[in-house]
């Protein structure tokens, strides 16, 4: 049987640290697809559309790459698809809180989903979306931090 993983976030925008994880997760699943999930209180930097075109963009040439926006809660988006693994990454202890409470939350409400957290490789540990967001917004350049060949002035 083909094994699926979702991979979610908010991926406002997509980093090098949110690749590793993901080319990490295609080692251990035959397919990702990656939900991008829109919180309509919660407005971020770049639109939800223009999130999704940046990651089909970097998985332009991975066909087991897909990439899905979603709004409501993930565990229904893994029901709707069928899909009982979530892959998320993990850089510290910070991060493992959050994903630990996270995944008690889905498992009570969806007892069929299992979360599949991958560590962050080392060198992209000080990497995150919201670093990435305040370059862009004090007018620095996060080329450094986002996949090779994205410029991120095509996504704002
Ligand atoms: O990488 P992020 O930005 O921390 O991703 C957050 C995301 C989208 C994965 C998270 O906020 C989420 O799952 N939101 C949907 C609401 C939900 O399902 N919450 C779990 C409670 S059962």
């Amino acid at each position: 049987m083909e094994r699926i993983a979702l991979f979610p976030g908010s991926f406002d925008p997509f980093t090098l640290g949110h690749l590793a994880v993901a080319e990490r997760g295609l080692d251990i699943f035959d397919r990702l697809v990656v939900g991008i999930g829109v919180n309509a209180s919660k407005q971020g930097l770049l639109a939800p559309e223009r999130r999704a075109e940046l990651v089909r963009r970097v998985f332009a040439d991975e066909p087991r790459v897909e990439v899905v926006l979603y709004e409501g809660l993930t565990g229904d988006l893994c029901r709707e698809k069928g899909i009982r693994h979530i892959l998320r990454g993990l850089r510290n202890s910070a991060d493992f809180e959050y994903e630990r409470d996270m995944e008690m939350a889905n498992d009570l409400v969806f007892p069929e989903l299992s979360t599949v957290a991958i560590f962050t490789p080392a060198a992209f540990i000080p990497v995150s979306s919201r670093l990435v967001r305040e370059i862009i917004t004090m007018g620095g350049d996060p080329a450094v931090f986002l996949p090779e060949g994205i410029n991120i002035k095509e996504y704002l």
